[in-house]
């Protein structure tokens, strides 16, 4: 049994107020977030629009948590670079966006910043296998990527434990992240499956009281 006693608490901007988004970094930093989740997406590689370096980098000053930063977009390469220097402290690219992940990660390795790959749901966690030893997070979506508030996909939870099982084989210290649907009756399910990062749209902007959504996440195991 794997016991993560204390998940890290990632919540995604994307449920925030978009006209009041200084704001609402600045809530959740003073709320007990760990990190902020930024989820950019394209309208192509998956089908909804939100947001690019422009917003990151003007967020910047609000908040000194590690920011997230998820991309959904294809092609990526050529972003990378503009997200580093608008302020990502780590970078997650999908492992479905194209054909050179190894590629991705080898440049947003140069840029000094932490890589993440994600997974779709339909993305066998070996896509994983020959490019363990190059990332520093590795985020499951549990829902099909490009919108908030979906239903947990349960079925995630078995590549959850099978990617903890191939991190700890890895002897590598890499952050098993859980992105979709997570509220505080999935987070319990995810924790137990090997998760330690709890990424959140809903469940933490959706509320009143971030701090008590926060806490709720975190103490939910
Ligand atoms: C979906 C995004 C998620 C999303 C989560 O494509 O990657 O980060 O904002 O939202 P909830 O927590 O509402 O499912
Ligand atoms: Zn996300």
């Amino acid at each position: 049994m794997t016991s993560i006693s204390s998940p890290l608490i990632a919540p995604s901007i994307l449920a925030a107020d978009f006209a009041r988004l200084g704001e609402e970094v600045a809530a959740i930093e003073k709320a007990g977030a760990d990190w902020v989740h930024l989820d950019v997406m394209d309208g192509h590689f998956v089908p909804n629009i939100s947001f690019g370096p422009a917003i990151v980098k003007a967020l910047r000053p609000h908040s000194k948590l590690p920011f997230d930063v998820h991309l959904m977009i294809e092609p990526v390469d050529p972003y990378l670079e503009a997200f580093a220097s608008a302020g990502a402290d780590h970078i997650t690219v999908h492992a479905e966006a194209g054909p050179h992940l190894h590629r991705s990660l080898q440049a947003i390795q140069a840029l000094g910043v932490k890589a993440g790959v994600s997974l779709c749901p339909a993305t066998p966690p070996e896509a994983l296998s020959e490019v363990l030893d190059m990332v520093d997070l590795i985020l499951v979506m549990s829902v099909n990527p490009g919108f908030g508030g979906q239903k947990f996909l349960h079925s995630q939870l078995r590549k959850i434990s099978t990617l903890r099982g191939m991190i700890k084989s890895s002897g590598k210290s890499i952050r098993l992240a859980v992105d979709g649907g997570i509220d505080p009756e999935t987070a319990p399910l995810a924790t137990a499956a090997g998760a330690d990062v709890l990424i959140a749209g809903s469940a933490v902007y959706g509320r009143e009281d971030y701090a008590a959504a926060i806490r709720a996440l975190r103490n939910s195991n």
